[in-house]
């Protein structure tokens, strides 16, 4: 029976555009597993938007002379064009900034206000007396007290990965100014995270031990063992959502509030456009929720939303939070403020129609248990000696010889050798291997076993040599041609989960039934004898060193 499924991924601040770090972290494998599910015929709704408030958006405007509404329309373009160029399958792209968002937080808020879910505390705060500004979140830095990385933020230490009060840096310097700042007092509304932290042991450290990644429970149980404490959902700042309860003029909420709530408003946002309800998808115990995020995200969506979530009452809480950890480029972390990045609509300039090469790559390297380094050396290599030399060559050589031999009619087949049974029960097993991978959020082993297969491939050609035997006992060709034709069918089905632009072109040249889905591989040939194939076309091309060393030329300038 199939489920309903619920998949979000992190809603990327719309203050610049988006890079590798971003795709191999979080989207890419949201997408491969929204595309697997749908594939299986499950019920899947895909959800991401822009994330158009908090510190970030501010400062960009500021340093560009220009409002953040100019910044945040920019970037959301951008963003939302580069998602749509990599096939990244969301069914809805909402923004923060929409009208649905600000009131849907803003019924959050209330409804938990309401009921007496917050605290108020009135302390004394940083502020830039030269600004008029209180300085939270990345309004300030200042050395992190945990690692004592020397340019930390008010909210978060990049170096350490620490979530951070902005009262506790060492040596505060406004991020505005650069002046030293001072300490005002204001009052705000705080999460009471304490009261949850029984609740949230539970369900994490004793119900997902199992299921949930380490480094996702390993972040969860160190919060949980250093104690949780109420923590501030409201900010003296201008560019945000107001706080819509008596007392809260000229504040808006944390962005770490709304944020998360994003997902939920898209959801409202997206029912509305197709005629549905949005709440089972929210509310239903039997939906599945998974939430794909980097791993500086882990405290917001396994503590503080779910504890907002719970607050409601209503809400159905994420069956898993796979986090990834990061990539870095060349060696280096990847850094916006420094350039060291490969930006998605850049690559595309320069490498057009090779989406799902650099899907491939960061699919292949991707930062699933430990980070990991990108390399352009990398990516030539996994193109030329993986995609071209072992995915390409195999359809290549299978399209080649029907062709020649057969006109590309598929022949029937006659009696089948044990090492053609086995392959084809090779196939035959190949969806439900990859498919387990999937779903327990191993990509890189699930998509190495779908190459595995177009590897089975080519040593099946090699070791039958129906170029050999063509003269001599053609009714062996058949059955050989035949069955490798099968394989060639099975990594059009398998690899669009996470090659969708050359899976689409390998199904238009093999003219492959709809009806040929990844369950049917398990039972049943995909291909038919007399069945007509289209025309061939090269699936990948060799990368060659000059565009290498133009992208590390590029990056270095
Ligand atoms: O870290 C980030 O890029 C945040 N914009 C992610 C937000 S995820 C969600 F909660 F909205
Ligand atoms: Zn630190």
């Amino acid at each position: 029976m199939s489920k309903r499924h619920t998949i979000t991924a992190a809603l990327p601040y719309t203050n610049g555009p988006i890079h590798i770090g971003h795709m191999a972290g979080v989207y890419v494998p949201a997408d491969i597993y929204a595309r697997y599910l749908r594939i299986k015929g499950e019920e899947v709704l895909f959800i991401c938007g822009s994330d158009e408030h908090g510190v970030a958006i501010s400062m960009k405007a500021k340093k560009d002379g220009i409002t953040p509404k100019e910044v945040i329309d920019k970037y959301h373009n951008i963003i939302d064009k580069a998602f749509n160029d990599f096939g990244i399958s969301f069914d809805y792209y909402g923004r923060t900034s929409s009208k649905v968002h600000h009131e849907t937080a803003q019924e959050f808020f209330k409804a938990i206000h309401d009921k007496d879910g917050f605290e108020t505390q009135t302390t004394e705060q940083l502020y830039d007396a030269k600004e008029d500004q209180f300085l939270a979140d990345r309004y300030v830095v200042g050395t992190c007290p945990k690692c004592q990385h020397p340019e930390a933020y008010g909210d978060q230490c990049e170096s350490c990965g620490s979530s951070l009060n902005a009262n506790d840096l060492i040596n505060p310097k406004s991020a505005i100014s650069g002046e030293t700042p001072s300490l005002k007092t204001t009052t705000h509304w705080y999460l009471p995270l304490d009261r949850y932290e029984a609740f949230l042991r539970s369900w994490i450290l004793e119900g997902h031990q199992k299921d949930w990644k380490p480094n996702v429970l390993g972040q969860v149980k160190s919060w949980l063992d250093d104690g949780l404490k109420p923590r501030a959902v409201t900010r003296d700042l201008s560019w945000g959502i107001p706080v819509p309860v008596d007392g809260g003029e000229n504040k808006v909420l944390y962005v770490w509030f709304d944020a998360p709530i994003g997902y939920i408003s898209a959801t409202k946002e997206w029912a509305a456009k197709e005629g549905k309800d949005w709440a089972p998808y929210w509310q239903d115990e039997n939906t599945e929720l998974v939430h794909f995020i980097g791993k500086d995200n882990i405290v917001f969506h396994c503590i503080i939303f779910p504890a907002v979530l719970k607050a409601m009452g209503s809400y159905i809480l994420p069956k898993n939070v796979p986090a990834n950890e990061f990539l870095n480029l060349e060696g280096q972390k990847l850094s916006t403020s420094k350039n060291w990045a490969v930006w998605l609509h850049e690559y595309l300039e320069d490498f057009p129609d090779k989406q799902d090469v650099l899907r491939y790559v960061l699919t292949a390297n991707a930062p699933e248990t430990k980070d990991n380094d990108f390399t352009w050396h990398d990516f030539q290599t996994r193109n030329n000696s993986e995609l071209v030399a072992i995915f390409g060559n195999f359809i290549n050589r299978v399209m080649v010889l029907m062709k020649k031999y057969y006109e590309s009619v598929v022949p029937e087949p006659n009696e089948y050798s044990s090492v053609d049974t086995e392959t084809l029960e090779t196939l035959a097993a190949a969806p439900l291997k990859i498919g387990q991978l999937i779903e327990q959020y191993k990509f890189r082993a699930a998509c190495q076993e779908m190459i595995q297969l177009a590897r089975l491939g080519n040593k099946y050609l090699a070791d039958e040599e129906p170029w050999k035997l063509i003269k001599t006992n053609p009714e062996r060709v058949a059955t050989i041609m035949h069955t490798a034709m099968q394989i060639a069918a099975g990594l059009a089905v398998l690899s669009e989960p996470f090659l969708p632009h050359t899976a689409k072109k390998l199904r238009d040249m093999l003219q492959l039934d709809k009806a040929v889905c990844w369950d049917s591989l398990k039972n049943e040939i995909p291909v038919k004898g007399n069945h007509t194939l289209g025309n061939a076309s090269l699936l990948f091309e060799k990368i060659e060193d000059d565009a290498i060393a133009a992208q590390l030329e590029k990056l270095t300038s």
